[in-house]
């Protein structure tokens, strides 16, 4: 069975994320086909990057690095719940994902946003971020509007179509997290 998290990818107090983080593992789980975990990135505490070596030499010296690697690296694939924080993503999500970087490789990722715009700015950043990481990124995505998916902009009511694009995004991600184990296996 493929394992699945579903990453948190903002830690603010009264975060719109943790609804929408948990409505993702809600469909997801619903529609089965792996495990799914949801992963809050609060969780692992982790201050502004403070390992020496660059993540690349695998050296960490942090127990919350310790951490942070662990979890990650038992995962087959991600999606990324991000909200947009001046067109980017959060600067706690960057942090987390810098931290690493053999527990990302030649894995899938997809992504959901939400942001006036969708998030669809921050989204295209961590595209980019992907690219370094030998993340396989997939084309769908979840875009969520802070007009029409919540009630004055902090109540999660998502419209119903989006169920099924998270469903679209979960097809293609399990597809090449799938063949990209195999490529892992080697
Ligand atoms: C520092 C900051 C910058 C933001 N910049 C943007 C932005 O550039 N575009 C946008 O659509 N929303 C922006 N917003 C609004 C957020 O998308 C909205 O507050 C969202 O709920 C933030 O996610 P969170 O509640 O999970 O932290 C910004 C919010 C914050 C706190």
């Amino acid at each position: 069975m493929l394992k699945v998290a579903i990453i948190l990818g903002s830690t603010r107090p009264g975060r719109n994320g943790e609804a929408v983080a948990k409505w993702v593992h809600g469909v997801a789980t619903k529609k089965g086909g792996a495990d799914y975990e949801l992963v809050d990135i609060k969780d692992f505490d982790l201050p502004l990057l403070d390992e020496p070596a660059p993540p690349s030499m695998g050296q960490y010296t942090k127990p919350h690095t310790k951490a942070w690697s662990a979890k990650i690296d038992a995962f087959d694939a991600f999606v990324f719940v991000t909200p947009e924080y001046n067109h980017g993503t959060s600067g706690a999500l960057k942090n987390a994902i810098d931290y690493l970087y053999k527990e990302w490789n030649n894995k899938a990722a997809g992504f959901v946003s939400y942001g006036s715009a969708g998030g669809v700015r921050a989204v295209e950043q961590l595209r980019l971020v992907m690219a370094e990481l030998q993340v396989a990124d997939v084309r769908a995505q979840v875009t969520l509007s802070l007009y029409d998916d919540f009630e004055n902009f902090s109540v999660f009511k998502p419209r119903s179509r989006h169920e099924s694009s998270v469903g679209t995004l979960l097809d293609q991600l399990l597809a090449w997290a799938g063949a990209l184990k195999t490529l892992r296996n080697k």
